[in-house]
């Protein structure tokens, strides 16, 4: 389990719902994304037919899941939700999608995990809006074709690389969310700071959004601790030196990098003299799952330009060097 405070992966906690925004308006930055939807989603109420299906990819916690619900109050529509770990037999998505309604949204997160041969019932599902099941027993089955009424799924995943053409091919809608930029992680730390009636200080925003790895899940996570000491320990404001304070506290530097990533970075310097090295490698030596450091550690340090992958594995750079004051060998 990842339970460091800069992880990306969603905890309990972070499922306080209320610092969720609820429109495109309130969705901050992902400009791009949320300028098309704003079209799209218009034209589908003005021609009176469903929106095309989405896809929606990128890095955890930067707001696909938050997008899903924004796409469905947009539409005027209902959500319902599955997850791809949950569907485990053909019937299992086949009875979701008996339950959807004229004009509602599908969504479905970690859509990559759905097992290949139940994938293919989503095809005509999405493509012609009918479910094709087999019924009856072995020897005297036969194929049924039940009519499904108009809907938009909305997948989100991870790892896109991991879908399978015919089903990444029947989606009208492919977006990639990206990294925020600290100045839109300034606006969502105030919104937070708003949202949850707890000040913060425009310096002391400004400094957290440099330290929240271009996330807004991870922003809101440590916006929460800080304001535990800035309650404890202060008077209840987030300034500069509250920050600063609680962020060394919880071992967060001023680029939001902690001890796994020093651990991570350190690793390839040290045993594998910067690299290349290859992932299995780096996985075993710092005791992690492979999976894990493709999908969690790696995408940030790849960003901030700490890692960079080659043919050959991954190697560390000059700037990683003088970020850790270490002598390149
Ligand atoms: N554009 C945004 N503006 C304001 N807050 C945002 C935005 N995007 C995400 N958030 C906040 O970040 C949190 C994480 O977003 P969300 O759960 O949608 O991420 P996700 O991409 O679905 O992550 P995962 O891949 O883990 O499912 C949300 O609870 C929300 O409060
Ligand atoms: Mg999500």
């Amino acid at each position: 389990m990842d339970d460091r405070i800069v992880s990306s992966i969603e905890t309990e906690e972070d499922k306080e719902l209320n610092i969720r925004p609820e429109s495109l308006d309130e969705y901050i930055g992902q400009s791009e994304i949320k300028e098309n939807l704003r079209v799209f989603i218009k034209s589908a109420l003005m021609r009176g037919e469903s929106l095309d299906h989405i896809l929606l990819y990128g890095p955890p916690g930067l707001g696909k899941t938050t997008l899903a619900y924004i796409i469905a109050n947009e539409l005027g529509s209902n959500i319902k939700t599955a997850s791809g770990p949950s569907i485990e037999k053909a019937g299992d998505l086949a009875a979701i999608l008996s339950t959807l309604e004229e004009g509602d949204v599908l969504f479905i997160d970690e859509i990559h995990r759905i097992p290949r041969y139940i994938e293919e019932i989503l095809y005509p599902a999405m493509e012609d809006f009918y479910l094709d099941i087999i019924v009856g027993a072995e020897g005297s089955s036969r194929n049924i074709k039940i009519n499904l009424p108009h809907f938009t799924l909305v997948g989100a995943t991870t790892r896109a690389g991991d879908l399978s053409s015919p089903l990444r091919d029947r989606f009208g809608i492919i977006s990639k969310l990206n990294y925020y930029t600290e100045d839109e992680l300034y606006q969502i730390i105030k919104r937070t700071s708003r949202v949850l009636d707890t000040p913060i200080t425009d310096d002391a925003a400004r400094l957290l959004a440099g330290r929240s790895r271009g996330t807004p899940r991870i922003a809101n996570r440590l916006f929460k601790r800080v304001r535990d000491f800035a309650l404890v320990e202060g008077d209840g404001i987030i300034n500069d030196e509250v920050l600063n304070n609680s962020l060394d506290k919880l071992k967060v530097d001023k680029t939001g990098l902690d001890e796994t990533d020093y651990n991570l970075l350190m690793a390839i310097i040290e045993r594998f003299n910067g690299g290349p090295v290859g992932l299995e490698a780096l996985a075993s030596s710092i005791g992690e799952e492979a999976s894990t450091i493709e999908d969690v550690y790696e995408p940030y340090l790849l960003q901030q330009g700490f890692l960079k992958r080659t043919a050959r594995g991954r190697v560390v750079t000059d700037k990683t060097y003088e970020y850790l004051n270490i002598e390149k060998e």
